[in-house]
């Protein structure tokens, strides 16, 4: 009799310790971090890639997607050459795993190419299909991040307003920062919860990042109603183009620098917001399936 006792005992705890496990694996969702701009050449691909690999270097899993629809920046900045990218997978001519291609400490690349804009144009059929394939990336992977181009072109605004984490990056440069500002405004306007991240870079001292960082999120504060966290900056430094002449990441090739240590301390601000994202997506679903619901959803509508 006790024996039995015993056996239920445990056939509970099991059950228990197995919706424990599945509860946790829901929260293992992958962060979906969308990185954009106002103006142009401000640095988002040099952030992309260097900030991805800091985290990769940490210990993260991380896959990198190349949504600038101009040049194919990320694959040339690791002087790779992808055969496949995101419009073949969206033919149904090539798998996920065949489009993807590794870089250095285990990071993986999504090139996009023009399937970017391919998945504005998709019949939901065909959208459900990549959502779902795109999906499975979802809990094997810590960060989802995402290189867009500059502006407020469609393409950017439908990648913008599906994510749960946007960061912006400007230069202190007057023309950038009112860009940079358009863009916020635009985000402004969307419902639901958001995190939203500022970089200043190419800053001439931290002195100057923290101050144009401090005043951009008080105006966003005060006309918007918005709250913006910096994360910090990155000074300008002549090396950075010397890594993408080298086609090397800066942070492997120069990593004592100043700017590196930079990218170092913004990657740290964004792991301490990790418990701050656990929490929010109980407002809004994360993870990579939902952020690519929620554009088929943009698309739609
Ligand atoms: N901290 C820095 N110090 C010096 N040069 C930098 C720094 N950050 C970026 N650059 C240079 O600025 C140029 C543009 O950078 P990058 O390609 O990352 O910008 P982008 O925002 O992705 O541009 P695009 O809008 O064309 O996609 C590059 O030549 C790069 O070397
Ligand atoms: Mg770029």
């Amino acid at each position: 009799m006790k024996d039995q006792a015993e056996k239920l005992r445990e056939m509970a705890l099991g059950i228990k310790q197995q919706i424990e496990e599945d509860l946790r694996y829901e929260m293992r969702k992958t962060r979906v971090l969308v990185i954009t701009s106002g103006k142009g050449g401000v640095g988002k691909s040099t952030l992309a890639l260097n900030l991805a690999l800091n985290l990769c270097a940490r210990g993260k899993k991380v896959v990198l997607m190349d949504a600038d629809l101009g040049l194919a920046n990320l694959d040339i900045m690791l002087g790779l050459v992808p055969q496949y990218n995101l419009h073949h997978l969206i033919l149904g001519k090539k798998s996920l795993k065949d489009i993807t291609i590794s870089g250095p400490y285990g990071l993986k690349i999504i090139p996009g190419g023009s399937g970017i804009n391919e998945l504005a144009n998709l019949e939901s059929e065909e959208l459900r299909r990549i959502i779902a394939e795109l999906g499975k990336l979802d809990g094997q992977y810590d960060y989802m991040i995402i290189d867009t181009g500059a502006g407020i072109s469609k393409n950017v605004i439908t990648f913008v307003l599906a994510a749960n984490e946007v960061l912006v990056i400007t230069t202190p440069e007057p023309t950038a920062i009112t860009d940079a500002y358009g863009i916020v405004k635009s985000i402004a306007r969307k419902s639901g919860a958001i995190n939203l991240y500022l970089v200043v870079n190419r800053v001439a001292s931290n002195s100057e990042g923290i101050m144009v960082a401090e005043k951009f999120k008080l105006v966003c504060q005060k006309f918007l109603e918005l709250s913006i966290t910096p994360l910090g900056h990155i000074v300008d430094e002549p090396l950075v183009g010397e890594g993408i002449r080298r086609q090397q990441p800066f942070i492997t090739l120069f990593p004592k620098t100043a700017a590196s240590s930079n990218i170092n301390t913004i990657a740290e601000r964004l792991l301490s917001d990790d418990q701050k994202q656990i929490e929010s997506l109980g407002a809004r679903a994360g993870g990579i399936r939902n952020f690519f619901r929620r554009i088929g959803g943009i698309v739609k509508s």
